[in-house]
């Protein structure tokens, strides 16, 4: 993964577009293993693509463009035009009890995400839009991660996070059409323009690992509702057995304790209300007191993020066990259009032309 969020600075709707279109043909390149624009031998300027992929193939490079609220209103107020077609959906979304947000981490007008097999094609795609964008947009923040976390296949072997633990057990499967109609895909409710697109929560979260390393085997497995090993829920047997959210112990507490992770996130929780989840796992190193910064990029796909992240990410701030090993540090939201057609552009049905 290599995520970056850019802030704009174009001075008018019209290089907006130019700049989603110019990113749409740089894009399609990059997709195909190409590089960003063709080649020549020209001494005199810099060479049209930075190099560092050549050779690389294709990776399975994946790209997915998002629209902060900032493309329909900045400080300055409606600054492209923009402003009555910015869907509902996309809030700001609200302070959530122990966030730690930092501003240099969160936001953004823009959104580029990269996914690849190799870590140097998508630093290319991103170093590569970055420099396309020249002009109109600057680069805000940006993350990396690596090994996906969340399965979204039973094909997938399911991955493991940073803690240990499989995740992404109880995700929606991509093939599921039916979910991802009723939960990811935004469908008639509109606006038209954001038809077959979808709404993107990034958050950077932060594990304290120093902490969850010293705890118990079974405050982890407590803490999560599974068990560490096998991924089964407890009182399960696999991985992908029920969590019964209603089984009672011999002495009549819940099995899957109270404050648990999965009890907390589950969708019997939360009005029925599921997201696509696909974090990355992150490691940015050592803070200043000796401590990995390390953690999830948990991302998440959703048809409303009024509905779904942030009543889950409520609950989840006031009631999860989990809390006391981590903390939100990075927080964006972003409006993913529809995939592009052939000869159209990324963002066009916004624009209108
Ligand atoms: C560092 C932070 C987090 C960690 C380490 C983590 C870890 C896990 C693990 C290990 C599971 C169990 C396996 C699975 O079903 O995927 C799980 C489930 C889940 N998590 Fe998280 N998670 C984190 C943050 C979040 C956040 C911020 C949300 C949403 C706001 C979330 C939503 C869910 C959901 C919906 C489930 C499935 C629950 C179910 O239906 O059984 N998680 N998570």
């Amino acid at each position: 993964l290599n995520l970056a969020a850019f802030d704009l600075v174009a001075a008018d709707r019209g290089q907006v577009a130019d700049l989603l279109r110019a990113w749409t043909a740089a894009a399609s390149n990059l997709a195909a293993g190409r590089p960003v624009a063709s080649l020549d031998d020209n001494l005199l300027s810099p060479p049209a693509d930075t190099g560092e992929a050549i050779g690389s193939g294709v990776a399975r490079l994946t790209l997915t463009f998002g629209f902060g609220s900032g493309l329909f209103s900045g400080p300055e107020g409606d600054r492209y035009g923009l402003g009555s077609s910015r869907p509902s959906p996309l809030v700001d979304l609200p302070a959530f009890p122990g966030d730690q947000l930092d501003p240099a981490r969160s936001g953004g007008d823009l959104l580029v995400q990269a996914c690849a097999d190799d870590p140097l094609v998508a630093f290319h795609a991103v170093h590569n839009l970055a420099r396309v964008a020249r002009g109109a947009a600057v680069l805000r923040w940006s993350q990396v991660g690596f090994g996906r976390t969340s399965s979204v296949s039973r094909r997938d072997q399911t991955p493991r996070n940073l803690m240990g633990f499989k995740d992404g057990t109880n995700n929606i499967q991509t093939g599921d059409d039916a979910a991802m109609a009723a939960h990811v895909w935004v469908g008639v409710e509109g606006p038209t323009w954001m038809r077959g697109g979808t709404y993107v929560v990034v958050r950077r979260i932060r594990m304290l690992l120093e902490k969850w390393d010293r705890s118990s085997l079974d405050e982890q497995q407590r803490t999560i509702g599974r068990l560490k090993y096998s991924g089964a829920p407890i009182g399960g047997q696999q991985e992908h057995d029920t969590v019964d959210l209603g089984a009672l112990d011999a002495s009549g507490h819940p099995v899957v304790p109270t404050g648990a992770h999965v009890r907390e996130a589950a969708p019997s929780t939360n009005g029925g209300e599921r997201i696509l989840r696909r974090g990355y796992s992150f490691d940015d190193g050592v803070d200043d007191v000796g401590e990995q910064d390390v953690g999830l990029v948990f991302v998440c796909f959703q048809q409303d993020p009024r509905r779904q992240f942030v009543p889950i990410q409520r609950r989840l701030a006031a009631n999860d066990g989990l809390n006391e090993y981590i903390r939100h540090t990075g927080s964006a939201v972003f409006a993913v259009p529809a995939g592009v057609a052939p000869g159209g552009w990324v963002g066009q049905s916004l624009f209108g032309t």
